[in-house]
């Protein structure tokens, strides 16, 4: 099957983007990766995006606006592909959009929204589109979260003596443990570069949005005090699943725990990276992994590799590519496996990693040009006929 799978993660910088051909045989799910493509947010998303971020106030025009001009965006990458590796003829599209907002209460989350309307995709591909993805699994008493699960379980499969991990270290950071026997778990842990990009947009006053190569953090010195102070937030107490997003860890966050505290910018990305090394090797350390695959936007800044090299001496460290995956591509070809599995009935979710009660089959479906049928007939209606069969007063 040809498929298109497509994000815009927590950093809600650019649309991820592959075209993959795939097939389910022996179940076993053979994934041919054709394309990966990478396309900035225009300006006006991106702005439009943290204007709507809490803790700001929005308006539901603003939310419907940029529903669709995401939705937009989102169908020219999706028409870009299929016209590129499959002749303009994609049967699947499975777009997660982006996150506006991710409900969490007391441990659970309630509801969760992912904007872009995928109408728009469906009119520019034809195809069928699966999209909102994670809603489901939250209706199914999950976390719509850590979706990456999915791929991590079917690609590092059990190793028979020890733990294996696989990390995301994307806005936010995500584990999946596989153990020799148990179930499988996964959960956020908590920022990884959400409050990094944060500082450096407002130590920057917007000019830049992320601690390119680690150069910031690399030059600065890691405040401990004020460290001590990041990492006692009960977010890390929590046993998993749980998740977590940008809703929590946004500005106004960073500043409330930086209090009167005077420290250079510097220091203050040195220590931010510091908390992403010691929360990810906090989860590494609890569940005994012994081989860390990584991916996610982190892996391309040095302070925070080196520093996992540093804390976690005993692990184990490389790419999720070690499988053949691009870690740039992992979350992209993420979606195009669970619209494949969507479209075909079958499960996307792995209930012991989101909490649900069980697994689910994933998404909404938007009918592309050959939908699925059950009639034999070839045109639609030209008249309604009603028989009423309710009994004389209606149930009120
Ligand atoms: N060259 C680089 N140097 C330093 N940091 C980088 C570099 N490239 C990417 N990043 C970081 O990675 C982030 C983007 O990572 P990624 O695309 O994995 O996040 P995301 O998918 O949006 O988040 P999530 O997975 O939580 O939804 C950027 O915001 C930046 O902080
Ligand atoms: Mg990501």
């Amino acid at each position: 099957m040809k498929v298109v799978g497509m994000i815009s993660g927590t950093s809600f910088n650019a649309i991820e983007a592959v075209a993959v051909e795939l097939s389910l045989e022996d179940r076993v799910v053979t994934a041919d990766l054709l394309g990966h493509l990478s396309i900035e947010y225009a300006p006006a998303i991106r702005d439009g995006v943290a204007r709507l971020l809490p803790p700001n106030a929005t308006t539901i025009e603003e939310v419907a606006r940029l529903d669709t001009m995401i939705g937009h965006s989102f169908a020219e990458v999706a028409g870009l592909l299929s016209d590129q590796y499959f002749d303009g003829a994609v049967d699947v599209v499975c777009s997660h959009g982006q996150t506006v907002f991710h409900w969490v209460e007391d441990g659970h989350a309630l509801g969760t929204l992912q904007i872009g309307q995928p109408a728009w995709i469906a009119e520019r591909t034809g195809a069928t589109i699966v999209a909102d993805v994670r809603s489901r699994d939250v209706a199914a008493g999950g976390h719509g979260a850590p979706l990456a699960s999915l791929v991590d379980v079917l690609l590092l499969g059990r190793h028979p003596d020890h733990v294996r991990g696989s990390l995301n270290l994307g806005g936010i950071s995500n584990i999946t443990v596989v153990g020799p026997t148990n179930d499988p778990i996964a959960f956020d842990i908590g920022s990884a570069n959400a409050l990094m990009d944060i500082a450096v947009t407002w130590l920057t006053n917007d000019a830049e949005t992320f601690d390119r190569d680690g150069e910031r953090s690399a030059r600065g010195r890691v405040d401990e005090d004020l460290l001590k102070a990041l990492l006692d937030d009960p977010y890390y107490r929590e046993s998993a699943p749980k998740s977590t997003g940008k809703e929590y860890f946004h500005l106004a966050y960073l500043r409330e725990r930086l209090g009167d505290r005077e420290i250079a910018g510097d220091d203050l990305l040195a220590t931010l990276a510091e908390l992403t090394v010691e929360t990810v090797a906090r989860a590494v350390e609890e569940y005994g992994v012994r081989e860390l695959f990584c991916a996610g936007g982190g892996t391309r800044n040095p302070t925070l590799m080196k520093g996992l090299s540093r804390r976690l001496p005993q692990v184990a460290l490389s790419l999720i590519d070690d499988f053949g995956l691009p870690e740039a591509a992992k979350e992209a070809t993420l979606f195009a496996l669970i619209g494949f599995l969507t479209v075909n009935g079958l499960t996307g979710a792995i209930a012991s990693c989101t909490g649900a009660r069980r697994d689910t089959v994933l998404g909404s479906i938007v009918p592309g040009r050959q939908s699925v049928r059950s009639l034999e007939a070839d045109e639609g209606p030209t008249s309604l006929v009603v028989h009423n069969s309710m009994a004389a007063k209606v149930a009120t």
